[in-house]
């Protein structure tokens, strides 16, 4: 299971288990008010939050053989964005959550789109126990355009004062 997991690749990009490391290319886009535009907490304060964030998914590797990715291109070390999916408990269930914040740099190209797909499809067919869930502000329309390409299906019966409510095997 970890195999097909660890270090994938999409048609362009490269999806790889997280390293200590990468904290300051995920303090660099988790801290840019742009990919911050919808997300009520606002964007990461420090470096150590990035720390903390990348030793939770490690665990979750560890233990789980999944969580979220970083995104690079295949031929390029520099990190465009983190995102896939990764075992949360939601409305009383396990639950695969799907994420993805690209930076800015990058944004436009379907990187992101190209990811989530990846993300459901590697969900569906290998973690088929849990639904896969999107949860996402009705103003953040970059973020439904990637969902609406994803595979996952508007659930109104699932939304919540904040969320549209995306899934797939709920
Ligand atoms: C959501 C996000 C990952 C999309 O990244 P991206 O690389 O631009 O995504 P894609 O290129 O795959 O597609 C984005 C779609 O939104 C559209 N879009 C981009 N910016 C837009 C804007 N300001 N207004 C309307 N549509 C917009 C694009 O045209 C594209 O539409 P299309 O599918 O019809 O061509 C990126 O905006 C981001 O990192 N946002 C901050 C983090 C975030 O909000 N994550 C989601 C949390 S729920």
């Amino acid at each position: 299971m970890e195999q097909k997991f660890d270090r994938a690749t999409t048609d362009r990009l490269l999806l790889r288990r997280p390293r200590q490391e990468d904290a300051p290319s995920v303090f660099q886009i988790e801290s840019d008010p742009r990919t911050n535009q919808f997300r009520p907490a606002g964007p990461m304060k420090n470096i150590g939050e990035a720390t903390e964030n990348i030793n939770a998914w490690q665990a979750e590797w560890d233990t789980y053989g999944f969580s979220y990715w970083i995104v690079t291109l295949p031929n390029n070390p520099t990190v465009i964005g983190i995102g896939g999916i990764r075992c949360i408990r939601w409305k009383e269930r396990y639950i695969l959550n799907l994420y993805y914040r690209f930076s800015p740099t990058v944004w436009g190209n379907e990187y992101a789109s190209e990811l989530a797909k990846f993300a459901v499809d590697l969900g569906s067919n290998h973690l088929s126990n849990f639904p896969i869930v999107a949860r996402i502000r009705s103003s953040n329309v970059p973020s439904l355009k990637v969902v609406e390409k994803s595979g996952l299906k508007r659930r109104h019966d699932l939304d919540t004062s904040e969320h549209l409510v995306y899934a797939l095997g709920w």
